[in-house]
C-alpha cells in the first residue's frame, strides 16, 4: 500500500488501475507475439517500472534487453533533442523488437529510437507505452500497445520522474507546472 502523505503527488491511475490494465497488455502482446522469438526493449530510466511488471506477466519465452535515452533533463518540457546513454549491448538484426516505453508525449523520442534502430535491420519493432498523450503528438506515431491515454499534465509515478523524484510511487499522479 502506498502511503497517503499530503506532499505526494495527486493521484491520476490508482495502483490497482495500473496492475489490471499491465495483465491485459501482457494478454495483448501474448496474443500477437504467440510462438515468435520476442526480445523487449526497456527504455530507460522511465519504462523500468512497467518493464519489469509486464515481463513478469508475460507467460512466453522473452529476451530483455536495454536503452537509455535522455531527452527532458530537468525540465517539464522536452529539450527536443534526444540522447542515447546507455546503447544496447547486443546487434538486434533479424530480431523482432518490442519497445516499451513510459511515456509517448511529442513523440520526438520515439521517431528517434524507431529511426535509430531500423538502420541495425531487426525484423520487425512494435511500440508498447504506458501512457500515451495523443494531443501533444506532432505527428500521429503507430503506437501497436498502450496503456492509458492521458492529457495535458504532467504525470510522475510507476517509473516517471519530474527532476528525478517520484519514480518509486506504485500510482500514476500528476504534479502541478509551475506558473
Ligand atoms: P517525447 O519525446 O516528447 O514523446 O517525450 C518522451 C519522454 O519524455 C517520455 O518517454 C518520458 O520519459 C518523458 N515525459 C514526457 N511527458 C512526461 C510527463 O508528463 N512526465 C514525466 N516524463 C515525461
Ligand atoms: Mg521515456
Amino acid at each position: 500500500m502506498a502511503i497517503e502523505r499530503p506532499d505526494n503527488p495527486r493521484v491520476l491511475i490508482p495502483e490497482e488501475q495500473v496492475q489490471n490494465r499491465v495483465r491485459e497488455l501482457a494478454k495483448e502482446i501474448e496474443d500477437v507475439y504467440h510462438g515468435t522469438d520476442l526480445t523487449m526493449v526497456c527504455v530507460l530510466k522511465g519504462a523500468f517500472v512497467f518493464f519489469s511488471d509486464l515481463i513478469r506477466q508475460i507467460d512466453m519465452p522473452i529476451s530483455c534487453e536495454f536503452l537509455g535515452v535522455s531527452s527532458y533533463g530537468n525540465k517539464m518540457i522536452s529539450s527536443g533533442e534526444v540522447k542515447i546513454t546507455l546503447d544496447l549491448a547486443i546487434p538486434v538484426e533479424g530480431k523482432h523488437l518490442l519497445l516499451v516505453e513510459d511515456i509517448v508525449d511529442s513523440g520526438q523520442t520515439l521517431q528517434f529510437l524507431l529511426q535509430t534502430l531500423q538502420a541495425r535491420n531487426p525484423a520487425s519493432i512494435r511500440v508498447c507505452t504506458l501512457l500515451h498523450k495523443p494531443h501533444a503528438q506532432k505527428d500521429p506515431l503507430d503506437v501497436d500497445f498502450f496503456g492509458f491515454q492521458v492529457g495535458g499534465e504532467f504525470v510522475v509515478g510507476y517509473g516517471t520522474d519530474y527532476a528525478e523524484r517520484y519514480r518509486g510511487l506504485s500510482y500514476i499522479g500528476a504534479v502541478e507546472r509551475p506558473l
